[in-house]
């Protein structure tokens, strides 16, 4: 068997590795939101998540696969260790999936394998073998990753790679998961493995990388133009550390730069055919959906989707590109989705413009959560004359955030000014559905919301980032607020958009507390269980 592609597969893996980052756990619901707007962006496979981790992992893989994993969809992948326990959990929750895909892997680099594995490298080579056949008695779509391959010996590597091809691996993975590689010397490897592996021919040779000396997208275009043809990347390039190789960076350079690449694929340089299937019009709003829902904020000069990637403040630039755009753009801002801000919607504009908008963003929302959307959006309409397509996103991407719905803000009252004393009051309805009413002072409005707030609540915990961004220019503007707070070891975020951003900041701090105190509650009743075994 010969697996060929002429085009780049986009293996997705913000649900997976992205979503291992501090802070940026998701829920199930807020997966499945995610999961389904990336089979709209067009991915080719989605590494929905590593299904033996955890019980809640496991169904969001399981859910995925139901939902998301149709025939027209994309492949639903589940990660697992080379363990049969993995591949079984992996095998199970990807059954409701038309197209599944175990991911398994192992380390590869002496480093793992004397520090971490204690295990020789014939006793690996074994193993690898053997999980690939395990998991390939399960479905025949099976991806190999020897772990920390760009540290590892080529040799050794190149042996593993043809063993497990033979056990019936279908696509090979070479991961760099520390960063270290650079853009030649991992070329070379790809080149090395494409020359030395003899049954290469039969698998598709992908490559997954992190980001830690910043050159893990230059590192997999070196890999492309070397025979790799499946990338590994995520949304915003979030991830374990500095991140993943970024999603919208690899497409855009490859559509940007396709005459460049198509002689790679041996195809006419002048060639206007896409090198991938991404839609790249859904970049932009897959990227804000992330962010939102991650609570993993955008840097402004993030190439593609930062907030300043199309803004020319430079005189120079700017007259330029009155002139004509080419002389300081090299794309366009609407091939990402970004639209010129047309003003789409008013106070007196009814649930059906509402709905045929949204629709016409791509939101397919249920009528439960249209319902609640159409609700925000009068609200926000009573306040700013003129609704924006970005503050619809903004709106209906705050409905549709799912943070437990647990402590409720009812009320903020502030009052604060030069030679006054911040104060702040605030209602929160409890769990139990009782209303609470607590106040404080602080060095600020926002401090002070705080802390009456954590006076309700009653969870101690840190406050280690807050963001205001506004959605749209003008005084009337929506303000996002996005906060992460650490409780012990772990990290939680949150997220709000209001015209008023007191109240959007206490809404992002108790959807953050929200999401701390569900975990609280659940490791509780975890606790609570093996005690009764106890
Ligand atoms: O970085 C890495 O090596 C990984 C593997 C599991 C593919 O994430
Ligand atoms: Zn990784």
């Amino acid at each position: 068997m010969t697996t060929k592609t002429d085009k780049i597969l986009i293996f997705d893996t913000t649900l997976r590795d992205g979503e291992q980052c501090p802070g940026a756990t998701l829920n199930i619901d807020e997966k499945l939101v995610i999961a389904k707007q990336l089979a709209r962006l067009g991915v080719d496979i989605i590494e929905a998540g590593f299904a033996f981790a955890s019980p809640g992992d496991f169904e969001a893989v399981s859910k995925i696969a139901e939902i998301v994993g149709t025939e027209n969809g994309p492949v639903i992948c589940s990660l697992a260790r080379a363990i049969k326990a993995d591949i079984e959990a992996a095998a199970e929750a990807l059954k409701p999936a038309v197209k599944g895909r175990i991911h398994t892997f192992i380390s590869t680099s002496d480093i793992h394998l004397e520090y971490q594995l204690h295990k020789s490298r014939a006793e690996v080579l074994a193993i690898a073998e053997e999980m690939v056949a395990y998991a390939k008695s399960f479905m025949t779509d099976v991806e190999f990753s020897p772990m920390d391959a760009a540290r590892s010996d080529p040799e050794f590597l190149y042996q593993v790679l043809e063993a497990t091809i033979a056990a019936g691996a279908t696509t090979v993975n070479i991961p760099d998961t520390v960063g270290y590689t650079t853009p030649s010397e991992f070329g070379a490897m790809i080149k090395g493995i494409k020359e030395n592996v003899p049954n290469i021919d039969q698998a598709i040779i992908s490559v997954h990388g992190h980001n830690d000396l910043g050159l893990a997208v230059a590192n997999f275009l070196e890999a492309v133009k070397n025979g790799a043809r499946q990338l590994e990347c995520t949304i915003n390039g979030i991830g374990e550390r500095a991140g993943n190789a970024s999603l919208e960076e690899l497409v855009m350079a490859l559509h940007v730069r396709r005459q460049y690449f198509n002689p790679y694929f041996g195809r006419p340089e002048e060639s206007q055919e896409s090198l991938t299937n991404i839609d790249t019009r859904e970049i932009y709003r897959t990227s804000r959906l992330v962010s939102n829902l991650t609570g993993m904020l955008v840097q402004p000069n993030k190439a593609i989707v930062g907030a300043n990637a199309f803004a020319h403040e430079s005189g120079i630039h700017q007259d330029g590109v009155l002139k004509n755009k080419l002389t300081y753009e090299i794309m366009d801002a609407q091939l990402i989705g970004l639209t010129d801000n047309q003003i789409v919607l008013g106070k007196h504009s009814g649930r059906n413009a509402f709905r045929t908008r949204l629709k016409e963003l791509g939101f397919e929302l249920s009528d439960s959560e249209l319902n609640k959307a159409f609700v925000r959006f009068k609200e926000v309409a009573d306040k700013k004359k003129e609704i924006s397509d970005r503050d619809l996103e903004a709106i209906v991407n705050d409905e549709i955030q799912q943070a437990p719905d647990l402590f409720r803000v009812e009320l903020v009252q502030v009052s604060c000014g030069s030679n006054a004393c911040p104060t702040a009051t605030v209602t929160l309805r409890t769990p139990e559905g009782e209303e609470l009413t607590d106040a404080a002072i602080g060095t600020g409005p926002v401090d002070a919301v705080y802390k009456a707030i954590n006076r309700v609540v009653n969870v101690p915990n840190e406050l280690i980032e807050f963001s205001v961004q506004s959605v749209t220019a003008g005084i009337d503007a929506i303000g996002e607020v996005t906060i992460r707070l650490r409780y012990e070891s772990r990290v939680f975020s949150g997220h709000a958009a209001n015209t008023d951003i007191i109240v959007a900041s206490a809404q992002a701090y108790v959807n953050a507390l929200n999401r701390l105190y569900a975990s609280l509650q659940s490791q509780q009743k975890q606790q609570g269980v093996s005690a009764q075994k106890v």
